[in-house]
């Protein structure tokens, strides 16, 4: 066979696999109706609930939520309680809930806060999206907060930081508390407890963390590293680095920017200083 007889075989064998893999494309538009679901993981233990499963539970009810965090209006949603999901299970000693959203965003919340139920302390449920009457649109995005969204009452709501209500929520787990399981973010045990610098950790294992990853810690997937190959105090001047974690769109912006920044009731200009001073004190602890 000549070389061109070869080639056209070739050709035309790879223009059928691409027929082939065109007509599956096609056909596999009309899957089944997948129902989302969210998964849950209990010291090892699995357990799932989908979305008609949740809305059919006796304990759903509706929740009003005057200013909502993901939407910044008053949203109201049908919900459970996430205490009666993770009712009876046994959690494994110093652990942290880690909720996974669909875009990588990670947060770690406290066992106790999201197990209580006490209307006086701070409540969590889990807000679910009815397939015949969606959410609208997050601001600025093109998707809801659906088809899972973590949602707090009670009367200390305030307490519950900004990216402890997680959205688009996929996965819960237990994992041992950050401190623990990621030693690259931890400062020198000499430091004094009362020292700003870890008011300013444990802030950024809150607020920072379920973006960003540390000196390769975390398991969020959404903003860079903020130590690693530089600590971003290495290359922005003070003032704009405290202006860029208030309002990253005060020092610049592009249609693409996903971090919205931190209100100061979500963050005051003195915890936003603490965090500042923990990243300025990891740049010297920058593991390779
Ligand atoms: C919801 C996700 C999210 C959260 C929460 C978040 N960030 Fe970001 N951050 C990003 C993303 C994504 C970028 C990259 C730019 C963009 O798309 O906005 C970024 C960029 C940055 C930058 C600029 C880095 C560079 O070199 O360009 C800094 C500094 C920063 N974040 C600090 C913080 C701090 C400090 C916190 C916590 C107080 C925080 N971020 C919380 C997502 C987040």
């Amino acid at each position: 066979m000549s070389i061109w007889s070869r080639l056209f075989l070739s050709v035309a064998a790879s223009l059928t696999l691409c027929g082939a893999a065109l007509h599956a494309a096609f056909s596999a538009q009309t899957p089944p109706a997948v129902e989302p679901g969210i998964e849950i993981s209990i010291g090892g233990k699995q357990l799932h609930f989908d979305r008609t499963q949740l809305l059919s539970r006796d304990d759903v009810q509706t929740v009003e939520i005057p200013n909502d965090v993901a939407y910044h209006i008053a949203m109201t949603y049908r919900a459970v309680p996430l205490a009666s999901l993770l009712r009876g299970q046994d959690f494994p000693r110093d652990t942290v809930i880690e909720a996974v959203a669909t875009d990588g965003f990670a947060a770690q919340l406290p066992v106790d806060l999201v197990t209580n139920t006490d209307s006086k302390a701070a409540v969590a449920w889990v807000a679910v999206e009815p397939a015949d009457a969606p959410w609208p649109d997050l601001p600025g995005k093109t998707v809801s907060a659906g088809p899972f969204y973590l949602i707090w009452t009670g009367e200390q709501v305030g307490t519950v930081r900004s990216e402890q209500w997680p959205y688009q929520m996929a996965r819960l787990s237990t994992q041992p508390s950050p401190a623990a399981r990621w030693p690259q973010l931890a400062v020198d045990p000499a430091l004094p407890a009362t020292d700003p610098i870890r008011a300013g950790q444990s802030l950024f294992a809150t607020q920072c963390l379920a973006c960003h990853k540390l000196n390769g810690a975390g398991s969020a997937e959404v903003g860079p590293d903020l130590n690693r190959p530089l600590s971003p105090t290495e290359y922005l001047a003070p003032a704009a680095l405290h202006a860029l974690i208030r309002d990253p769109a005060s020092v610049r912006d592009w249609p693409d920017r996903k971090m919205e920044g931190f209100a100061p009731d979500q963050l005051s200009d003195r915890e936003i200083e603490q965090i500042v001073a923990y990243l300025r004190y990891m740049a010297e602890r920058q593991k390779p």
